[in-house]
């Protein structure tokens, strides 16, 4: 069996209640497994006897106490700076480790992996030739896990990989053979479902032209990544699952990157014309290069055609909120970098760590969107 654990929303929630701050400082306070046998010295022991228990005991307390944050080196690769979303991700992933579980910043190394495997196998290589302790790494190609894993566990450092989902077969490796590796992530299936309930709870359930068909682009990320892959499927499932009959006019990969999406979107709007009632990007970044299209089409978002994407970046929620989109997928970050960084101190710790941990998205909708821009801010 799987051990997934679920970051529920319950904890953004809270969060929007209450404020960011208060989430960011909830690190709970345990420390590490139990504690070190010690064997008491019994009276009549020599003096180096004494002083070995004594060493033995102090060493002891300090197993339980935990390494201390300060003196851990993390070792982090994120597949490219150039992305929106893992900017943020990587941001708050750090401000997390230095301000809440108090690793110095001169011990965290944050790598580009620049979007090239070989270029980040370096990075990780010099990590191990480093002696890091822990490393969080966004993968350029999940299909890279294996080995990178191999080359960690050999050297005893245990590895918390973000963003980029392995096979569900190699997190199960991870526990039958007790490897010292976590995926933490969200479930992509869900972002793509609650993209396309967006589009199913519309009054006109995304019809815009009122022709009976919902016909639509489907702009995707990086196709060999998960996140790209179920976004593309769940939507679309979510939509005929509401009784919506579908046609999809357009599918094309834009990599999660804005130009791209512009580019597509443009092209499919000067193919396609009016027949276009939905544009659905895999990410914010395309989305917003899709709305420059629409826009240089002299097309309106929320009359003659809807638009959604998946991360919540500020200036997309902004856009939800004024109506210049219909909806975005709250890709929290915060949660992601948090429990990232909670699971790599845990192995630091010698604690148990769960091969998957997934954190919930939140559908971001003209309803809601005030609330979440306020957490994201
Ligand atoms: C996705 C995110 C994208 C992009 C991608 C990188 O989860 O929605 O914007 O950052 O990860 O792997």
């Amino acid at each position: 069996m799987r051990l997934t654990r679920k970051v529920t929303a319950m904890a953004l929630a809270s969060c929007m209640v209450l404020s960011l701050a208060a989430c960011g400082g909830s690190k709970p306070a345990e420390t590490t497994a139990a504690p070190a046998e010690t064997t008491a010295a019994p009276a009549e022991t020599t003096e180096a006897a004494k002083e070995e228990a004594e060493t033995t005991a102090a060493d002891a307390a300090a197993a339980v106490e935990g390494k201390d944050p300060a003196e851990v080196k993390v070792g982090i690769s994120i597949y490219q700076f150039a992305d929106n979303f893992m900017t943020l991700y990587r941001e708050e992933l750090k401000k997390y480790l230095v301000e809440e579980i108090g690793v110095k910043e001169e011990n965290i190394s944050i790598m580009d992996g620049k979007n090239d495997q070989g270029e980040q196998m370096n990075q990780i290589r010099n990590f191990i030739t480093q002696g890091y302790d822990v490393m969080i790494i966004n993968l350029v190609q999940a299909s890279s896990e294996p080995t990178v894993t191999e080359e960690c566990n050999a050297a005893g450092i245990p590895v918390v990989y973000i963003n980029r989902e392995p096979e569900a077969e190699r997190e199960q490796a991870w526990v039958d053979e007790g490897i010292k590796a976590t995926y933490v992530g969200a479930d992509a299936r869900q972002s793509g479902t609650f993209q396309g309930e967006e589009i199913a709870e519309l009054e006109n359930k995304g019809d815009a032209d009122g022709d009976g068909v919902v016909r639509y682009i489907m702009v995707q990320g990086d196709p060999e990544n998960v996140d790209a892959q179920y976004r593309t499927e769940k939507s679309i499932e979510a939509l005929t699952a509401a009784g919506v009959e579908v046609e999809e006019l357009v599918k094309m990969r834009g990599d999660w990157d804005q130009t791209k999406g512009q580019e597509i979107t443009a092209n499919a709007l000067s193919q396609h014309g009016a027949k276009i009632d939905v544009v659905f990007c895999n990410n914010d970044a395309m989305a917003l290069g899709a709305l420059q299209a629409i826009e240089a089409a002299g097309r309106k978002v929320n009359e003659d055609i809807y638009l959604v994407g998946v991360d919540a970046l500020v200036e997309v929620v902004e856009h939800v909120m004024n109506g210049k989109m219909t909806g975005t997928v709250f890709n929290d970050y915060f949660g992601q970098a948090h429990t990232a960084a909670d699971k790599a101190m845990d192995f630091v710790n010698g604690k148990d760590v769960d091969n998957v941990y997934m954190v919930d998205y939140v559908k971001v909708t003209p309803e809601n969107a005030g609330e979440v821009l306020e957490l994201i801010k």
